[in-house]
């Protein structure tokens, strides 16, 4: 058995930054409100036409190719996390494949939303320490902005989220004391209709409904969340699956050296700092930037981190995350 280790990060977000006060131009919402509840002050938007899911993952996953040191043809596997797919089917791996020029490698979509990147991360390394693949590329990706309700209806969900991608190349370690060191995945399909997209789907509201219905006023195609039950939740959840990992591993909360949780909420994420008694320093977040960015948002905080010098050889680092479904994971990395 082998171990498997990330070797190259990347990130793409779009340029046009959308902030509390132009959000409250085109609804009722304020910045207090925003930044007191969420820590948030800006997001970026797509401009429609620049950019898609796959197109922003393209863009990360170059980047995350080149720092590898590999080329794309070395590529065995591509694993994409999303909830926003470009199209209904097929799922934006085929299309990174494609528009990459990657040789035709398997490619899988993820369907775990807020956890989808540490359920990515998960299933490569299952797949290098197998041996079945060498080099596997996983990308999250997100294109909130296009299907968020901008109204006042939609203020408690559309103020939270943001788009962009993130992507890492993971390779065989032949050090087992090195690279990823566990992964831990939990789901708890009770609570599935808590934080949700019912439409279109083949559940409650079938495309052929949504034609014959024609209703301008139905919700059912806007993301809906109950804030404080997954709240509640979420706290709860990445507490017990980070101490999960670390316990997995006979470590503990103080040998953390850095901690990116799924940028959520940044209440959650210094509630889960305050719980463990981790340090600024051992807590990264950038929810204040870019909004929360979903199965992307862990690889943007983990690229953003290490290059900044904050994530360097030998350090733990623990990735966790929490989200619809409810799903939630996390990934004990020895860096
Ligand atoms: N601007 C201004 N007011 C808003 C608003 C906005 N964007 N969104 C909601 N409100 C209003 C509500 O209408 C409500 O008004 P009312 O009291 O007159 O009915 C009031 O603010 C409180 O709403 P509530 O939903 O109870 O707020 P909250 O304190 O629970 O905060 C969240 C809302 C969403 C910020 C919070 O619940 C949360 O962060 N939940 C977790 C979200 C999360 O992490 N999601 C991702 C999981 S991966």
């Amino acid at each position: 058995m082998y171990n498997s280790k990330i070797i190259g990060l990347g990130y793409f977000v779009p340029d046009n930054v959308v902030t509390n006060d132009m959000l409250s131009e085109i609804m009722d919402t304020n910045d207090e409100w925003i930044q007191e509840r969420t820590g948030i002050k800006e997001r970026r938007h797509v401009i429609k036409g620049e950019d898609t899911t796959s197109t922003m993952g393209v863009k990360a996953a170059r980047i995350a190719i080149e720092r590898a040191g590999i080329d794309k043809d070395e590529i065995d596997f591509i694993v994409f996390a999303t909830l926003s797919p470009d199209y209904y089917f097929p799922g934006p791996g085929v299309l990174v494949q494609r528009d990459m020029g990657i040789k035709t490698v398997g490619a899988i979509d993820i369907r775990n939303q807020c956890s989808g990147f540490v359920y990515g991360i998960s299933l490569a390394d299952q797949y290098i320490k197998s041996g079945m693949y060498k080099n596997v590329l996983v990308i999250g990706s997100e294109l909130h902005s296009g299907g968020l309700d901008m109204t006042t209806r939609g203020r408690g969900v559309s103020v939270i989220f943001g788009d962009g991608a993130g992507a890492v190349v993971m390779t065989r370690e032949e050090d087992n004391s090195k690279g990823i060191l566990s992964t831990h995945l939990h789901s708890e399909g009770a609570h599935a209709e808590e934080l949700s997209l019912i439409a279109p789907g083949m559940g409650k509201r079938w495309v052929l409904d949504i034609l014959k219905d024609n209703d301008p006023d139905d919700e059912s195609y806007f993301p809906y969340m109950n804030g404080q039950f997954v709240f509640k939740n979420a706290v709860v959840r990445f507490s017990e699956v980070i101490m999960e990992g670390l316990k997995a591993n006979n470590l503990e909360p103080k040998d953390i050296d850095m901690l990116i949780p799924h940028q959520a909420n940044l209440r959650i994420s210094q509630f889960i700092q305050h719980k463990m008694r981790l340090r600024d320093d051992q807590v990264y977040n950038n929810i204040m930037k870019y909004g929360n960015t979903t199965a992307a948002s862990i690889p943007i905080a983990l690229t953003e981190a290490w290059e900044q010098g904050k994530i360097k050889e030998g350090d733990l680092v623990v990735l966790a995350a929490f989200g619809s479904g409810f799903t939630w994971g996390s990934a004990i990395i020895r860096w």
